[in-house]
């Protein structure tokens, strides 16, 4: 188990930006810097033993300050849509920024994945963990209360990469955290062909917006069906109006088994390399994204061009406007609560 760290950059504000490496006795690499919490990098073998790298991202500093899709970065203080940017909490109401049409999107214009995060390294025998820690500032973005979040990325031998999240605040707010890797586990083309398994029988159905709108649908009969191992490709353009609405997937999943067990949320195979990745979670929902609007006007790692599909995101997390949605599970901290949650992703191959 071993972590480095180099020189990554300098933001405009002036703030050092460091590039830390956790390797495991595997040979599974992965790099996170402490700009937004990003993970640049993850190198994982296939069924060869070749090592390659499955998520999308960039370079250098500078490309992800300009060009970047949320490549990889911790989003918060709420990830996902707030519909109108608004919400109402103990008889106020607090207005977000606006950044995403009328509504807020995955913590405005400045959100925890275009911040510096105070890095700590801890070394342990069988972990290599990097903590991250930022303090949200009471009205930031518009939201209410001083957030002090604390995320720690942890490599195991076993493959997995788990990430902890913990934030606690000093007033009532909402907090919803996630991670925004694009992963693409045959490390070139389309996730087109990713035979991919969701444990979720039910999905929130999206207006033009991306809005949920309440409605809860079971996913039987439709192509958001995937409690049995489908192509990602397979029915992405059927003729069905969520799909429509998205572009392609971009909705949000209800987990099997209520409370805050820590279960498998879905599984990613990819056919060519033989990897796998099982994604577990805490959480009550995860976003399944299948890149929709990358377009090809992002150059990634290696000259790679985004084209639409070039990665998928799994993001564990709450529902989407659930300050607005009285019948979703509450995203409300309030002070002396703590906010506790898990996500690992978990590699292998088949
Ligand atoms: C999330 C959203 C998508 C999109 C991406 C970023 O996954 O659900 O609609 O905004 O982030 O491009």
């Amino acid at each position: 188990m071993k972590i480095t760290s180099d020189h990554f950059g300098v933001t405009p504000e002036g703030e050092e930006v460091s590039l830390f490496s956790l390797t495991n006795d595997q040979g599974m690499e992965v790099r996170i810097t402490n700009y937004g919490g990003i993970i640049t990098a993850i190198n994982v073998p296939d069924r060869h033993g070749q090592p390659g790298d499955v998520v999308l991202g960039h370079e250098t500093l500078e490309r992800y300050l300009n060009r970047s899709r949320y490549f990889g970065a911790l989003i918060g203080r709420y990830a996902n849509r707030i519909a109108h940017r608004r919400f109402c909490l103990d008889g106020i109401t607090y207005s977000l920024a606006k950044n995403n049409g009328e509504n807020h999107l995955h913590g405005g214009l400045k959100g925890f994945d275009k911040v510096v995060w105070r890095p700590r390294e801890i070394h342990a025998s069988d972990t290599a963990c990097l903590q991250l820690t930022y303090l949200s500032r009471d009205g930031e973005e518009g939201y209410p209360g001083n957030l002090e979040t604390i995320v720690t990325y942890v490599l195991t031998n076993g493959n997995e990469l788990r990430i902890e999240y913990f934030a606690t605040t000093d007033q009532a707010t909402i907090v919803n955290l996630t991670n925004h890797s694009y992963f693409n586990l045959a490390c070139g083309g389309t996730v087109l062909d990713h035979q991919l398994t969701i444990n979720a029988e039910a999905f929130t159905p999206v207006d033009k917006g991306l809005i949920p709108t309440g409605e809860i649908r079971n996913v039987r009969g439709t192509p958001l069906d995937f409690t049995s191992r489908t192509a990602i490709g397979e029915r992405i353009n059927d003729c069905y109006e969520q799909l429509r609405l998205a572009c392609g997937y971009d909705h949000n999943f209800i987990l099997r088994q209520k409370g805050e067990t820590f279960r498998n949320a879905a599984t990613v195979y990819e056919p060519a390399t033989g990897r796998v990745l099982e994604i577990s979670t805490t959480q009550p929902g995860m976003q399944f994204y299948s890149g929709n609007f990358l377009d090809g006007s992002i150059v990634g790692k290696g000259g790679r061009v985004y084209v639409k599909h070039s990665g998928c995101c799994f993001e564990p997390q709450h529902f989407p406007d659930s300050p607005n949605q009285p019948s979703f599970p509450t995203t409300v901290l309030r002070r002396g609560e703590q906010y506790r949650h898990t996500t690992s992703f978990k590699f292998s191959v088949e």
